[in-house]
């Protein structure tokens, strides 16, 4: 039995308890999974109607085809969305439990055939899985020569078969599933039915989030935590090596091996309305409205004015690494990367601590140099759930540095594996281009950056800290009059609407927000966007600009706002059309640009977290004049866990 140290973040404290963890099997090295959606239901209810709900809730994780299996009534898959398969289901499709899966395809086309679930050659077992089984086709070839047909070209099909193959008469489901998982090498999450045994769902995990909710009516189980909101609060998650075994009327966690668990309920905070649209024709715009309830959940019981301290509570027990640390690394990917170079600047500025930022796919792939007892590493990560993160928290661990999550699903894996962290509060983020949630990932990082002032720095010099608290408690009124504006920027966006190319630039807390704004334009527009430090315009860009490219230039009135201003007159000495979001006066930036945004003044540090908005606004009108499916871009996926 191995023993653990565990650590559970809460709401303002933390704390830490000992949590029995079971040996992973050696051979079972988690490598990549996908990107897919699982839910699966057992009870006195009719499983049909949550499963179709839940994969549309699941839906924003990213997927192409989707497939249900229920009790006594069989399978029905489809390539493409749910509602292709919603419309296929027939009435009386009705059964006490099921299975479903929406596939996001890496290997094997999305096709009818290739969609979950599969099942063994006997139609016994049912099988939908997240997930790589990488020593599929060992393991085919051995149960073909047995005589076993196999009807796609998934390694998920190969499981099915495994499992079906240690089925024998007088084996309960989870003994055939348990020793099949044995076997294989990769990583799943995978929920299993059989026609012999209906009154009984197993869910496993190693590598891929799977939850169970424990409802009044029966048992849930889900990728993650949307399609149950509306059924149950009370979840289990389940960790890398568990598995469990549902029936109608009872639920047991075990290990692979089948010792049984006594795992904790916990109760999920996010309620039903904030995944819901709330009237908004999009999550995404619904997102950006939330921005000011957004800040001030985010900042809520941290703030202590009268003091000029900060609380993290999740931080509390490391605070003495805190202070010892001498440089800090942050990654991430996406959106969470680019709040990690804010955090970046925000660290050195306020607090003076050297920090590295370096995307998660390639920090995990590099050699840690610096001195572990003294450098922590910061994740950052909306979803808690993304692969090349985790896997560079695993590389920082073994490192033997300290590592902390600034993280937004709560219980998820990153929250979980970290040793300490900040929960971001911001409600489920739905939409697939991160928005709600960048904005707090860099407002938890003035937190932290503020924090590490106070640590490292003299109290005399606690004075200086205030005007950035104050400004901090201020900015959710700022967001809300940046929203009173949406329909200038719907206008501004409407006139660039045809654009084919967009240059971003900024300079210093200007110049992540510039990545940032030409991402968001990238993924739901697919305009292409490139974001440049301002002072590299003449380094290269400066020769793409004419009268069809224009440049939104991020120039508040900070210590940059002259340079970045001549930046301006050389684009527009050269016909370029400029977009500017500044502050104070608008004269001057009139001058200069026919299409101005204006945000509320504040601290120079600060102002990502209002320039960002009108960013977000921007991408969505375009990407809403140009009628594409801005929830779910093409090609994207929300929850990225795959390598
Ligand atoms: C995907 C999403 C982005 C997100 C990134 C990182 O690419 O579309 O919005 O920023 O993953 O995800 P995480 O959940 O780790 O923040």
């Amino acid at each position: 039995m191995m023993f653990r140290l565990y650590q559970v973040w809460s709401h303002f404290d933390v704390s830490y308890r000992y949590v029995q963890m079971h040996p992973v099997p050696a051979k079972a090295v988690i490598l990549l999974h996908t990107m897919c959606g699982i839910v699966g239901y057992i009870g006195s209810k009719n499983a049909t109607p949550f499963l179709i709900e839940g994969l549309r809730a699941l839906e924003y994780r990213g997927y192409d085809s989707a497939g249900i299996y229920v009790a006594g009534k069989g399978a029905i898959k489809r390539a493409g969305k749910v509602s292709n398969l919603a419309e296929s289901i027939p009435a009386g499709f009705a059964g006490p439990s099921g299975i479903a899966h929406t596939r996001w395809a890496t290997h094997g086309a999305p096709t009818e055939k290739n969609a979950h679930p599969h099942s063994d050659d006997t139609g016994t077992v049912w099988l939908v899985h997240n997930g790589i089984i990488e020593n599929y086709a060992e393991i085919r070839t051995r149960l073909q020569d047995t005589g076993i047909i196999f009807q796609s070209e998934t390694d998920t099909e190969v499981l099915a078969q495994l499992i079906g193959w240690y089925y024998a008469e007088n084996i309960p489901l989870e003994e055939a599933v348990s020793e099949a998982l044995k076997e294989v090498r990769g990583a799943y999450g995978i929920a299993v039915a059989s026609t012999r045994e209906p009154e009984k769902l197993i869910a496993a995990r190693l590598g891929s989030p799977l939850m169970i909710g424990i409802g009044d009516e029966g048992y849930y189980i889900a990728s993650d935590a949307t399609p149950v909101l509306s059924h149950t609060r009370q979840v289990i998650y389940l960790s890398d090596g568990e598995m469990a075994v549902l029936t109608p009327e009872a639920y047991s966690i075990m290990t692979l091996m089948r010792d049984p668990l006594d795992k904790e309920v916990e109760t999920l905070e996010w309620d039903l309305e904030a995944a819901q649209k709330k009237g908004y024709e999009h999550f995404m715009l619904k997102e950006i409205m939330e921005a000011p309830e957004v800040l001030e959940n985010t900042l809520r019981g941290r703030l202590d004015i009268e003091n000029n301290a900060i609380h993290l509570g999740g931080l509390r027990e490391v605070e003495d690494a805190l202070r010892n640390a001498k440089r800090i690394i942050i990654t991430g990917c996406g959106s969470a990367y680019y709040a990690g170079l804010v955090g970046e600047l925000l660290i050195e500025e306020l607090a003076g601590i050297p920090v590295e930022v370096e995307i998660a796919s390639e920090l995990r792939y590099r050699r840690f140099t610096t001195t572990p007892e003294d450098t922590i590493l910061i994740a950052v990560s909306q979803s808690g759930e993304t692969a090349d993160t985790l896997e560079a928290i695993r590389e920082a661990k073994k490192h033997g540095m300290l590592t902390l999550g600034i993280v937004n699903a709560v219980g998820s894996t990153i929250a979980r594996e970290t040793d300490a962290g900040v929960y971001n509060h911001a409600g489920p983020e739905i939409g697939v281009a991160s928005t709600k949630a960048f904005l707090s990932q860099m407002t938890v990082f003035a937190l932290v950056a503020l924090l590490l002032r106070e640590l490292h720095t003299e109290r005399s010099d606690a004075h200086s800290s205030a005007e950035i608290i104050r400004q901090l408690t201020r900015m959710p009124e700022y967001a809300r009059r940046i929203l009173e504006n949406t329909d200038s920027i719907a206008a501004i966006a409407a006139r660039h609407v045809d654009m084919r190319d967009a240059l971003y630039i900024g300079r210093k807390f200007q110049y992540p927000i510039a990545y940032e704004g030409a991402l968001k334009l990238k993924e739901i527009s697919y305009v292409h966007a490139e974001a440049y430090g301002a002072g590299e315009m003449k380094h290269g860009p400066i020769a793409l600009i004419d009268s069809s490219f224009p440049t939104v230039a991020l120039m508040p009135r900070d210590s940059l706002y002259e340079k970045t201003r001549s930046n301006i007159e050389e684009i527009r000495a050269r016909g370029g059309k400029i977009i500017t979001i500044t502050t104070g006066d608008t004269a001057d930036a009139e001058l200069l640009t026919e299409d101005v945004i204006i945000v509320p003044d504040t601290h120079e540090a600060l102002m990502p977290i209002l320039t960002t908005i009108p960013l977000q606004l921007f991408a969505y009108y375009v990407a809403l004049a140009r009628n594409l499916p801005i929830d779910m871009p093409r090609n994207l996926a929300k929850s990225v866990t795959v390598e």
